[in-house]
């Protein structure tokens, strides 16, 4: 199949076929419980993972994410780690998503309201949600720099929510957008409850000085998967990277400031809270670690499902 035919043939996002407990439904018909705890009280653990070219970079990593995540939270999966690797794949074959977004996500389970009824609910729930989405270009990574604003919002501290768990509730995060948004920025930068520079709200930051890459440390942020991969290609770079405490004064005084997430690699900012970083382009270290970024994604990324002209 052809490029052109796979767009031809590809299925509106409201027609895709999402794994809802055991089965396949069309995504007008996927529904949960109102009463899965997931609904009730956002107990759950996601993963967010980017479909290219059939492929996903980094499958492992989110696999032992999403467990450590429902670990951490005593959630019982209901599927082995090996049954639920091969749903996640068999989604996105069912929906022939070639570029696309996969969600799988454990809910605790469905039963009675009340926390008291924690330990009496039925058994996790698992759900995997297919989306279409297509990560840009180098060439468009370039030409969207962001507008970033510092929020108010602070991000929950590890003594409160460990922050190498993904959750499903993001509300923390969702305040930070709608500060951001209302502030005209298109994108903000959460600090934590000390006053230090933790992460965006669905992204990890890195800034750049004189030639030295720094990115805030682990018990603060997201473990990104691409943070991860950000800092071994910087040193195969042969770059000098700290895990660091950084404060608004690293960002203002930054060469480059980038965000990183698993769709588009990397996210270059020409701006935070009104001051320019940097020329105001995407700056010559940010652009050879995305440069780097892609080749070790086309190098390593796990097939889901089989190339167009295989
Ligand atoms: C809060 C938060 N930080 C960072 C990231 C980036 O993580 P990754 O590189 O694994 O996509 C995400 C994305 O899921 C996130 O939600």
């Amino acid at each position: 199949m052809t490029e052109t035919n796979r767009a031809t043939t590809k299925r509106p996002d409201d027609e895709l076929l999402v794994y809802v407990n055991g089965e396949f439904k069309p995504a007008a018909e996927a529904s949960v419980s109102v009463f899965s705890w997931g609904f009730l009280y956002g107990d759950g653990v996601f993963q967010g993972l980017a479909v290219k070219e059939g492929r996903c970079f980094g499958f492992e990593s989110h696999m032992d994410r999403f467990f450590q995540s429902a670990a951490y939270m005593a959630i019982v999966p209901p599927v082995s780690r090996d049954e639920c690797e091969a749903i996640i794949a068999e989604t996105a074959r069912i929906n022939d998503l070639y570029e696309g977004y996969l969600r799988p996500l454990f809910t605790r389970g469905v039963g009675r309201m009340g926390l008291r009824n924690v330990q009496s609910l039925g058994g996790g729930e698992f759900f995997v949600i297919p989306q279409h989405e297509r990560a840009y270009t180098v060439e468009e990574v370039k030409a969207n720099l962001h507008r970033a604003k510092t929020v108010s919002v602070r991000r929950i501290p590890p003594a409160s929510i460990d922050a190498r768990a993904k959750l499903c509730n993001y509300q923390n995060n969702i305040l930070a957008v709608i500060e951001h948004r209302a502030a005209g920025a298109d994108t903000g930068i959460m600090l934590d409850v000390h006053g230090f520079v933790a992460e965006g709200p669905a992204e990890n930051i890195f800034v750049v000085k004189d030639g030295e890459v720094s990115t805030p440390p682990r018990h603060n942020v997201l473990n990104g998967v691409t943070r991860a991969a950000i800092i071994e290609v910087a040193r195969a770079q042969d770059r000098l990277v700290r895990e660091r405490d950084l404060t608004v004064y690293d960002l203002y005084n930054a060469d480059e400031v980038f965000f990183t997430g698993s769709l588009h690699g990397i996210g270059p900012v020409a701006e935070i809270d009104g001051r320019r970083i940097g020329s105001g382009e995407i700056g010559d270290v940010s652009l050879e670690l995305l440069l780097g970024y892609r080749a070790l994604e086309e190098a390593e990324s796990f097939e889901l499902i089989g190339r167009p002209d295989a």
